[in-house]
């Protein structure tokens, strides 16, 4: 399964850090680059794990603000850019290749923050994830983590219906043409994310939904997101923030 979704990364990886020119910062939503949440202040001094960590923009920007930062990602094409953009910007980060279903590489109690953007749709066993990041962190460490917003894909683009099934979860397939991979994601709902953290042990503090109803306040984000009359009537991500006990 894991596999099926490192290939897609491999092979997409340069035109996706191309195409996006993503800017480092902690990009949690998707149409806006700026760390507006506040959702990880006060880390300097942390010792602290990006669960997906892709071009290395959010492990570089926490770094900068004087974390020790390990930056974990599925592919080695991804990692190649972030250490890249880390040697770029002097930034000290450890960045290692594996899967965050599986943490062994790493002793139990290591950090004190695990986070992440936008990869939870590309992970289909959140349950044993979730155990990992309990697992590896401190008591009362941080986990936060955005995703998208599993309502968001559900209407058409144009008109806005609801044209798929908010129930129908688990691994989803889009071919492209162009390309010889498929690309594999997964669906999951609100509950059962909630759940998952709650069954491997975290206290879920917060669920955030951010938006707005007014059409006039998305610019255009580092995703090329263009539909801001649909983000005015649906959340795109969804955040959760937990912590170890
Ligand atoms: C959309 S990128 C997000 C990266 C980064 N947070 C950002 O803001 O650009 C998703 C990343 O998740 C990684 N990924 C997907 N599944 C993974 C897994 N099971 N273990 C580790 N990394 C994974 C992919 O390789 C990819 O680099």
């Amino acid at each position: 399964m894991t596999e099926e979704v490192r290939e897609w990364w491999e092979l997409t990886a340069r035109s996706f850090q191309e195409d996006i020119d993503l800017d480092v910062g902690v990009n949690w939503t998707g149409t806006t680059t700026d760390d507006d949440l506040s959702l990880l202040p006060d880390v300097a001094g942390e010792d602290v794990l990006e669960l997906g960590c892709g071009g290395g923009q959010c492990s570089v920007e926490l770094a900068q603000r004087g974390a020790n930062v390990t930056g974990l990602d599925l592919s080695a094409e991804q990692l190649s850019f972030a250490r890249d953009l880390a040697a770029e910007h002097d930034a000290d980060v450890e960045f290692v290749q594996g899967d965050v279903t599986d943490l062994g590489t790493f002793p139990d109690d290591a950090f004190d923050v695990a986070f992440n953007a936008y990869v939870f749709q590309w992970v289909g066993d959140l349950a044993a994830c979730f155990r990992e990041a309990h697992r590896v962190l401190r008591t009362d460490g941080r986990f936060v983590f955005s995703m998208p917003h599993p309502v968001y894909g559900l209407a058409e683009p144009e008109s806005h219906r609801v044209e798929e099934s908010y129930f129908d979860t688990g691994r989803q397939v889009t071919a492209y043409d162009d390309l010889d991979a498929d690309m594999v994601t997964y669906r999951h709902r609100v509950s059962d994310v909630h759940n998952a953290l709650v069954d491997a042990g975290f206290r879920v503090e917060r669920v955030r939904e951010p938006g707005s109803d007014d059409p006039a306040d998305y610019e255009e984000g580092p995703w090329g997101e263009r539909r801001p009359e649909l983000l005015a009537k649906l959340p795109s991500t969804l955040i959760f923030e937990a912590r170890q006990e």
